[in-house]
């Protein structure tokens, strides 16, 4: 096998089309995706290969961050990995794993931790977040979570990294760890850069606009979970908050809501804000958000169906994972190997 994943669709080989950059993104198995992460996320990854190697991955070592009931986490990473195939991740061109089944991103990760700084950890928003969340388990793999998602990025030297916004302080640091190394230890890994659509990148929350999706949010009407069937879709969309203009127009700084949703029409439909403000002139909100939920329905609902048929096959899902895995492998061992000789690790007998 060749450094550059092979496409097995069109029998190509890697020689005979100009190398096509390389894609990492990972998404943690902590819970059912919201609409927001399929907009941000795993819709993009659909997208993106065509264009690009990708490998996509189910972050379950990131999740053991957050103290979780093992047979809950277990199973959520396979319905992730369930959900991410009938979602469109096509497990042929792309590389589908989990984290864990991939033992060197934490051969990695040890190495870039002796190559990562205390402030740098330290000044992290995401872990002053969750440790101010959670101070009841400031555990010491939340500080190095960053590190760790340096080296599920690093170990591929993947060129563009799919992230949310809240997501890019993570990538800097990826950045500076990578540049650091290559300054001490000579050229080793790729600079990556971050990819964050420009539209539908951030979903805000349905009854708390000023808030991001969250799928940990403790009121359910203020997300739309990936797996919600048409009638609480459209009743989470009807209930969602507005406010008493009662028109529909975009402005994000007084009208929260109906920018939100109009966001949320507008990632599905393809259509411009000034397409949408006329297509609702002189409509009620009522028919607006009706619109957004019968839309969002639509994408939704094929994608639950098969999602449903791919769940049922477990040895399916199961394999998929298995040779998303020894591909993913493939490619991470000689890196590990490379910077374990790099830095003076004495290289054992094979
Ligand atoms: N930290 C990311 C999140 O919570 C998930 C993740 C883990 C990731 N490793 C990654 C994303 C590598 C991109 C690349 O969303």
């Amino acid at each position: 096998m060749s450094e550059t994943i092979q496409n097995n669709q069109t029998g190509q080989t890697p020689q005979a089309q100009p190398k096509r950059k390389r894609i990492l993104s990972g998404i943690q198995p902590t819970g059912t995706p919201t609409l927001g992460n399929y907009v941000g996320a795993v819709r993009n990854w659909a997208l993106l290969q065509n264009d690009y190697d990708c490998l996509y991955m189910v972050a379950d070592l990131h999740s053991l961050t957050v103290r979780e009931e093992p047979a809950a986490l277990r199973r959520r990473t396979r319905e992730l990995a369930a959900l991410l195939l009938a979602a469109g991740i096509d497990p042929v061109n792309s590389v589908l794993f989990v984290q864990s089944h991939v033992p060197a991103h934490t051969q990695l990760s040890w190495v870039l931790a002796c190559n990562t700084q205390f402030g740098e950890l330290s000044r992290m928003t995401q872990f002053k977040d969750k440790s101010a969340k959670h101070p009841d388990n400031v555990n010491g793999g939340l500080f190095t979570y960053p590190v760790l998602m340096a080296a599920d990025i690093l170990i591929y030297n993947a060129d563009l990294v799919p992230v949310g916004q809240d997501q890019t302080q993570h990538l800097e640091i990826t950045r500076d760890i990578a540049q650091r190394f290559n300054n001490l230890y000579g050229p080793t890994f790729t600079l990556p850069e971050g990819y964050v659509p420009a539209a539908g990148a951030k979903i805000m929350s349905l009854a708390e606009p000023a808030k991001k999706m969250s799928k940990s949010d403790p009121n359910v009407n203020s997300f739309v979970l990936m797996t919600d069937d048409r009638d609480t879709i459209v009743r989470k969309f009807k209930r969602a908050v507005t406010d008493s203009e009662g028109s529909v127009r975009f402005d994000v700084q007084n009208k929260p809501g109906v920018s939100n949703l109009m966001t949320i029409y507008s990632a599905f439909t393809g259509k411009a804000m000034a397409d949408i403000e006329a297509e609702f002139a002189g409509k009620g909100y009522g028919d607006f958000k009706l619109a957004v939920a019968e839309t969002v329905a639509d994408a939704l609902v094929p994608i639950q169906t098969e999602y449903g048929r791919i769940l049922a096959d477990k040895a399916y899902v199961d394999g998929v994972l298995k040779d998303g895995a020894a591909r993913a492998s493939r490619l991470a061992d000689r890196l590990v190997a490379k910077v374990y000789r790099k830095v003076g690790l004495l290289q054992p007998e094979r």
